[in-house]
């Protein structure tokens, strides 16, 4: 068994993340992650309230524990391709106590 270098929860079952797009940013994640071979190495799962509501889609990744906040489709890529493949997480969705830090 492999284990994932990458783990990527979104919450989509909670008050206000699925009204917010949660399940489309989902899915574009895993069509990111599929059409690029990567689902041995990225794991890309749904989670239930991350108790941020209001604030999303909410997105949090391990083993960094970087979260971030109000994701779009459109900024599933860049996501993918800074922080899990290049370490570099996305600053500008960076999410923490005070709220986005941009
Ligand atoms: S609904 Fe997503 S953080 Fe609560």
């Amino acid at each position: 068994m492999t284990v994932f270098k990458k783990h990527v929860f979104i919450c989509t079952s909670g008050k206000t993340c699925p009204d917010q797009g949660a399940e489309e940013v989902l899915g574009e994640f895993r069509k990111e992650i599929s059409e690029r071979g990567l689902k041995k190495e990225i794991r890309i799962n749904k989670a239930g309230c991350f108790d941020q509501c209001g604030n999303g889609p909410l997105v949090v990744v391990y083993p960094e524990t970087v979260w971030y906040a109000f994701v779009k489709t459109e900024d599933v890529k860049e996501i993918v391709e800074d922080h899990l493949l290049n370490d570099k997480p996305v600053t500008r969705l960076i999410y923490d106590e005070r709220g986005r830090t941009t």
